[in-house]
């Protein structure tokens, strides 16, 4: 009976390292594919600006009009010419977990 309860407490220590390890890191995430054109906080680089005129600045305006699944919905989309559908670079969890950074994102004080 006891070597059974610390087995199965070792196969849950697995499973919950597992999910811990398997949870996207919404940061890394957004650094690697929306930094380049929206900025390190959300704010464009004046070239992205002056390149894509339509582009958006992630603010409190911004989130308030954009829910964190209609920023879903764009990421597996696209929109436009300039905004790229991500559907076949990132899982549903992965573009779910990017939208509440972008969400974050408008909360933090910007310079
Ligand atoms: C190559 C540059 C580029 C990259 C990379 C990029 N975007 Fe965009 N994004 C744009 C442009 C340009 C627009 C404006 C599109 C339009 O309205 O025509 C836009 C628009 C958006 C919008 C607003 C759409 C709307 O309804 O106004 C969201 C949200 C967004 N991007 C999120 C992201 C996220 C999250 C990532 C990373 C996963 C990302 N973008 C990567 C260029 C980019």
């Amino acid at each position: 009976m006891r070597k059974m309860l610390i087995g199965l407490a070792l196969v849950t220590a697995g499973l919950v390292h597992r999910a811990a390890a398997q949870a996207p890191d919404a940061k890394a995430l957004y650094d690697a594919n929306c930094k380049k054109c929206h900025g390190v906080l959300g704010t464009p680089p004046k070239a992205m600006k002056e390149q894509y005129s339509k582009i958006a600045t992630f603010n409190a305006e911004f989130i308030a009009k954009h829910s964190i699944d209609s920023i879903v919905t764009i990421l597996r989309k696209g929109k436009g010419e300039d905004m790229k559908s991500f559907k076949t670079k990132m899982t549903p969890a992965e573009m779910a977990a990017v939208a509440g950074y972008v969400h974050e994102l408008a909360t933090k004080p910007r310079p």
